[in-house]
């Protein structure tokens, strides 16, 4: 059976690079994590087919990549530049343990570690978004930091139970976006629905989101505490408008 981990990686990997690949800013954020990781060690969680490890182990800086999904490893391995990341398959809930079994990976010393575009929030319990960083605060150098984007949610009442919208059309294909909410729990549950002439294929997906002050109380009981946070990987403010933000979290005491 598919471990629930890996669901998301190995739904998305055929498409992800054609989907996603330039919906983001990849240069501010690879410019941003440079700045942060300077020679390294950089980890990822969720680190997927590369778009931001590659470019990063390009500069020169040392990228260790933590993914559940198999294919998603696969196809960032077979990419130019693939061997300059070190790939790890596993639950980035357990990250700490992951690496610890690992040999060749550094095992903590991480002058950052980093999670971008809601990857954090594919940990669709609390429990396993605390365990992730309990497990970061672990890894990270004395300086280093956790650099992680996600987006704002809305109140949870103007997000309604169900939802159906059209997310791509072209001649061949489209491509419909269903949802489920569930307020209390805080999860979302998708599929990403794509009929093409005779076939139906299925792309399912979970986030539980957080406010950014929701994460910033389960970031302290980790012992990390926020030391910046911008509205995208650049450096704009973050105010009350922005539905994203960039957070970076600092070890609270030295070790
Ligand atoms: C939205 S993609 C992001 C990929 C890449 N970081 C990027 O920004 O393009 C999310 C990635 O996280 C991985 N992932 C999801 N849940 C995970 C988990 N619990 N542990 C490790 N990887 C996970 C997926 O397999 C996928 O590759």
């Amino acid at each position: 059976m598919l471990h629930d981990a890996a669901r998301y990686g190995e739904a998305f990997a055929d498409v992800y690079d054609d989907w996603y690949g330039a919906a983001f800013d990849t240069d501010g954020a690879v410019e941003r994590l440079r700045a942060l990781a300077g020679p390294g060690p950089a980890l990822e969680l969720g680190v997927g087919t590369g778009r931001l490890a590659l470019p990063l182990a390009a500069t020169g800086t040392q990228v260790v990549g933590v993914d559940a999904s198999p294919s998603m490893l696969e196809r960032l391995a077979a990419k130019p530049g693939g061997s300059a990341v070190t790939v790890v398959e596993a639950d980035m809930a357990d990250v700490a343990e992951a690496l610890a079994a690992v040999d060749g990976v550094p095992e903590r010393g991480y002058r950052v570690v980093y999670c971008a575009y809601n990857t954090f929030l594919n940990l669709h319990t609390e429990h396993a978004q605390r365990r992730c960083l309990a497990g970061v605060a672990s890894l990270l150098a004395s300086d280093g930091a956790l650099a992680l984007e996600a987006y704002v949610p809305a109140p949870a009442q103007e997000v309604p139970r169900t939802s159906l919208d059209v997310a791509r059309v072209s001649t061949e294909a489209v491509v419909l976006t269903a949802t489920e909410h569930d307020a209390d729990a805080q999860v979302v549950t998708g599929q990403h629905v794509e009929l093409r002439d005779g076939s139906v294929r299925l792309r399912p997906w979970r986030v539980r989101y957080v406010t950014p002050e929701q994460l910033d109380a389960m970031a302290a009981d980790a012992g990390l505490v926020l030391a910046e946070r911008w509205s995208d990987w650049r450096g704009r403010p973050f105010d009350e408008h922005s539905d994203s933000h960039v957070s970076l979290y600092r070890l609270e005491g030295p070790r």
